[in-house]
């Protein structure tokens, strides 16, 4: 009777710690990008906000918004209806978090220009962004400026700053939660030591994004084959490549002062693909070019996971043991990418080493139907969490 009792009381202690564990914000974050030109897409490509589920992610970004006249804006053809979207989803996980997220590879520097030149223009961009946020129900903002250079790094951390400092003084004021400010960043060694003065970001950033791919494509010179997001180094890297792998990034913005639960690692849901030149196959074999397009993403050198499993059928595929990433070569294409297995391995990884959660780029490029990859809806998205546990 009285050993039933205090197992009754263990176990209810364990549930009280159990609870206690997933309020205190030391559940993992998965952080999810969906972008507007997915829409634009032929199906069964074609995404839409409506395509989100609720449940999938803790934090959700809509990508990109843009600056006009120092002003934050949406140029989305369906705007009414992504406001209303995000509202239900809210309303429906009432837990998620949706963050709007300015810049992106075409707005590049340049779009910040002349907003983060002078305080005035900051302070104006400032304010409309949380009115913008605020009006509509949005949770936060990302900054992706890909990406700052030597010389805009100083005013790269005050427009940061800034933002931060405003987002304490609304949330003094304002019966909501603080706004979020987090930032999509670059994982490339060089650019960390340009672009960033990491240990000011770290005081008022919530977590960054880290860009943890890209490493390889076919912009490569001399152009030879190479993974898009490989885990570790490969044997065969040398000198700066063997900086260009997610375990390198991940460690030097850690030893840079961001510290390891504000790092979000980027996990793709995409390849970077190459037409062989030769009958050499490996990685580092000769290559002529980018790979041929995808059906859906019509982009040379680049392939959606969706596609990617169309691509797989009849292809040869090998694991790289030490990258921990596979690649696929049918005929004289080859690609690099991730699926199920990597993404389980990556997730490992970061919780070994305690950081914020995983980023996935982008939710609209897995296999959100679940047609293509007979994996059931967002194959690799589910993959990471279930590995990532409780979010
Ligand atoms: C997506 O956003 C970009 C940048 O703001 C804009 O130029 C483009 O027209 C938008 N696309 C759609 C489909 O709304």
């Amino acid at each position: 009777m009285m050993d039933h009792n205090i197992s009754h009381i263990m176990g209810l202690r364990q549930g009280v710690v159990v609870l206690l564990l997933l309020q205190g914000g030391s559940a993992y974050k998965l952080v999810c990008y969906f972008t507007n030109w997915s829409q634009d897409r032929q199906e069964p490509g074609k995404f839409t906000p409506e395509n989100v589920d609720p449940f999938l992610c803790s934090h959700l970004i809509y990508s990109f918004a843009s600056i006009e006249n120092n002003k934050v804006i949406i140029k989305d053809k369906n705007e009414v209806m992504l406001y209303q979207t995000i509202n239900s989803l809210k309303t429906k996980n009432p837990k998620l978090k949706i963050l709007l997220s300015i810049g992106g590879y075409l707005f590049g520097s340049k779009g910040f220009h002349p907003m983060v030149d002078s305080s005035t223009s900051r302070l104006e961009f400032v304010n409309s962004v949380i009115l913008f946020l605020r009006s509509h129900n949005f949770d936060g903002l990302d900054v992706s400026w890909i990406y700052p250079d030597q010389k805009e790094n100083t005013h790269f951390t005050l427009l940061i700053h800034e933002l931060a400092e405003a987002f304490q003084k609304d949330f003094t004021k304002s019966t909501k939660e603080r706004l979020l400010l987090t930032a999509g960043v670059s994982a490339g060694r060089q650019m960390i030591d340009n672009s960033y003065q990491v240990e000011k970001l770290a005081k008022d950033l919530d977590f960054i994004n880290l860009l943890s791919f890209d490493f390889h494509g076919s912009w490569e010179k001399p152009l030879i084959t190479g993974h898009n997001s490989p885990l570790s180094k490969g044997w065969q890297d040398r000198g700066p490549s063997s900086y260009y792998n997610v375990e390198y990034a991940v460690g030097y913005w850690i030893h840079k002062g961001m510290p390891s639960e504000k790092v979000v690692m980027g996990i793709p849901t995409y390849g970077h693909s190459f037409t062989l030149a030769s009958a050499e196959t490996t990685v580092g074999a000769p290559a002529s070019g980018p790979g041929a397009a995808g059906p859906i993403t019509e982009s040379s050198g680049f392939l959606a996971y969706y596609e990617i499993c169309q691509f797989l059928k009849g292809a040869k595929i090998t694991r790289l043991q030490d990258q921990q990433v596979p690649y696929a070569v049918k005929g004289n294409q080859w690609v690099g990418y991730d699926d199920v297995e990597s993404m389980e391995t990556k997730v490992r990884f970061l919780k070994n080493l305690n950081l914020g959660g995983a980023m996935i780029w982008s939710i609209d490029m897995d296999d959100f139907t679940g047609k293509s990859c007979n994996q059931g809806p967002y194959p690799l998205v589910q993959a990471v969490k279930r590995s990532l546990g409780s979010l």
